[in-house]
């Protein structure tokens, strides 16, 4: 493993919520599945992105493996990255649990994993790439299209600003509060981190970072509360 220079951003250092907790990788599914149905996510993105029984996938910040479980269903291989051994070590259970052989976890992150096999046909990344500050969202894209084929797709979900919004921070706090009727005011109180804490940032600036890593945002779509997915293409 080649060595940190003094300059280089420990992306294993928690900024916010501590995902490399025991307790937080063991409450998290139960937490999450208050709001989330992690089938349902799963397969609507491996239809978005067109995998099938021939695609290799990363999971880049796959936590307890809410997708990757899920995908390595129906795909040949997912290859499940995160910084969180703890974390990773739920997804493993689960794997398994579920008799999947083809999953692998790999302990490491967007700045650090190293693809050592063929470039992956995508990658997908739900609410990971936060935890850096712009300069490294940066150099994590450029990481990220290079573990790629050409063609191959990026699937981003995270919570992105829109610039344009007014009363930013008041439609900060009605989307806290929702957060804590859907699903309790521990993770109503890691929205406050996020926000406090961590490096979401603004579209333009997102929108500019995938384009300068290269690629091309086929697909953009803003839920509820700042989530926001980009569906790329690496050019
Ligand atoms: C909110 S969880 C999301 C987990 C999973 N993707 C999901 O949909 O439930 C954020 C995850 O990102 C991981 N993470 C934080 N920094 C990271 C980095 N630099 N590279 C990869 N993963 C990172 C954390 O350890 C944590 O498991």
């Amino acid at each position: 493993m080649r060595r940190r220079s003094g300059w280089s951003f420990d992306e294993n250092a928690p900024a916010g919520v501590d995902y490399s907790s025991l307790e937080q990788a063991t409450a998290y599914d139960t937490m999450h599945q208050r709001f989330r149905r992690y089938e349902e996510e799963a397969a609507a993105i491996i239809e978005r992105l067109g995998l099938g029984p021939k695609s290799t996938v990363i999971d880049m910040g796959a936590g307890t493996g809410a997708f990757a479980v899920y995908a390595a269903r129906y795909v040949k291989r997912v290859f499940a990255v995160d910084v969180s051994k703890a974390m990773l070590g739920r997804c493993r259970e689960k794997a398994r649990e579920a008799g999947l052989k083809n999953l692998t976890c790999r302990v490491g992150g967007f700045l650090t994993y190293r693809h050592r096999e063929p470039p992956a046909d995508a990658m997908v990344s739900v609410a990971a790439l936060h935890h850096l500050p712009d300069f490294w969202k940066q150099v994590a894209l450029r990481r990220a299209a290079r573990m790629l084929k050409r063609g191959g797709k990026l699937f981003l979900f995270d919570i992105v600003f829109p610039s344009a919004a007014q009363d930013l921070d008041g439609r900060i706090q009605a989307w806290i509060e929702s957060i804590r009727k859907k699903a309790g005011s521990r993770l109503a109180e890691e929205a406050e981190v996020h926000v406090s804490r961590e490096y979401s940032t603004y579209d333009w600036v997102m929108e500019g970072l995938l384009r300068r890593a290269g690629f091309r945002t086929a697909g953009k779509h803003t839920g509820e509360g700042f989530q926001t997915t980009y569906v790329c293409t690496r050019v």
